[in-house]
């Protein structure tokens, strides 16, 4: 764990009197919460708060005395890899300050609770709207899609290109980016993320992430580099565009992906058969076009023929205001049969190949 991390929850077990108000801590822009102030706000974790689970553990919706409306996330269970992604969480999130970022609000450590509080964000998570409840009651229009897919990218964009040292989020997909009451993209979930040293192109590490986000050379070898991130915001872009999940199960059982899904249709150029059909035709085939290929280029297998983030910013930035043409060339590499893999349909892929288990950092 980092010093910084250490500090973090040193600080909770330590100084943090249990009932008194929340202090602002003069290095941080977060709050240090008691555990009564907490459970208050969210009567008790109550199951009428909970709003969702994921990896980590519960999330429960709040309201602070001062009449703020929280999230709380809630570690399920104690075990030192539990509490390394906490700790990865609050460090991460803790020096990170973007508009198109999850705020982290504070968080508690002590006994075997571990909470971590965040902004509520009350149009829930891009996976609802895509294939989840909202689905059918709130149609996402082309212009909100567009915008959520620009946010997301300028956010990804900051992490890779502003942030210091640089973080690579390792787990983007639909069901951690967030939107606020004006359906802005909030990236959320930096459990896995990684912070990059100053000079290092790639690390080694345990594969971890959500299958079908998996770029193929983080996937088979565990190689992690921001182009990782760039893979994994092309698949969701193609998602965000036709509805469709990373690895669809066809009927006999057969996972296809959703990137060769979509090639044939791009090689014919027909680029409408790739929309959301609920969108009824209903968006700018300009722009259509242009984010499509700009999802294809981030999906290249090579992880170097990708674009960054930047550049993705700009294409989408310049092609959805229909000025700069997005390159048209896809490479053909070794390809993942996805039914062929042993794997866990869950969200924590760690482990996936056994020899992968130190951290290595390579120096350019
Ligand atoms: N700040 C928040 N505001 C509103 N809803 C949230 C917030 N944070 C999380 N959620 C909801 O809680 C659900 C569970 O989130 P969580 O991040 O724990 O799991 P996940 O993203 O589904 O999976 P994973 O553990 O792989 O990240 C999300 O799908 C989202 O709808
Ligand atoms: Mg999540």
């Amino acid at each position: 764990m980092s010093c910084v991390a250490k500090k973090l929850i040193l600080k909770c077990f330590c100084c943090v009197p249990r009932e008194e108000e929340p202090k602002i801590s003069r290095e941080y822009p977060w709050e240090i919460y008691t555990l009564k102030q907490i459970l208050n706000a969210t009567n008790n974790f109550h199951s009428d708060n909970k709003i969702g689970e994921g990896g980590f553990g519960s999330v429960y919706r709040g309201r602070t005395s001062t009449g703020t409306e929280i999230a709380v996330k809630r570690l399920k269970a104690m075990s030192a890899k539990a509490e390394m992604e906490f700790a990865v969480e609050v460090e991460i999130l803790g020096r990170v300050r973007h508009k198109n970022l999850l705020s982290l609000r504070g968080f508690y450590a002590g006994g075997d609770e571990r909470l971590i509080v965040y902004d509520y964000m009350p149009n829930h998570s891009l996976i609802a709207h895509l294939h989840g409840q909202l689905a059918d009651d709130c149609l996402l229009d082309w212009h909100r899609r567009m915008n959520i897919v620009i946010g997301s990218a300028e956010g990804l964009a900051y992490l890779h290109h502003e942030a210091n040292p640089h973080i690579i989020h390792r787990d983007i997909k639909a069901s951690n980016v967030l939107l606020d009451t004006e359906f802005q993209a909030k990236v959320a979930d930096f459990g896995f993320a990684k912070l990059i040293p100053e000079g290092v192109t790639h690390l080694t590490t345990r594969v971890k992430g959500t299958l079908g986000y998996l770029a193929p050379e983080y996937a088979m070898w565990g190689k992690v580099s921001e182009s990782c991130d760039v893979y994994s915001f092309g698949i969701l872009l193609l998602e965000i565009i036709g509805a469709k999940k990373p690895l669809e199960k066809l009927p006999g059982g057969v996972r296809v992906d959703i990137v060769k899904w979509v090639n044939p249709f791009v090689e014919k150029g027909a680029f409408d058969h790739v929309a959301d059909p609920r969108l009824k035709g209903r968006y700018d085939r300009a722009q259509l076009k242009t984010a499509i290929m700009v999802a294809m280029r981030c999906t290249d297998r090579n992880p170097e023929n990708r674009p960054t983030m930047m550049k993705v910013v700009e294409w989408l930035n310049g092609g959805l205001g229909r000025t700069e043409e997005v390159e048209d060339e896809v490479e053909e590499d070794a390809e993942i049969d996805y039914n062929e893999m042993e794997y866990d349909d869950g969200t924590d892929y760690d482990g996936y190949d056994g020899k992968i288990q130190r951290e290595r950092h390579h120096r350019k």
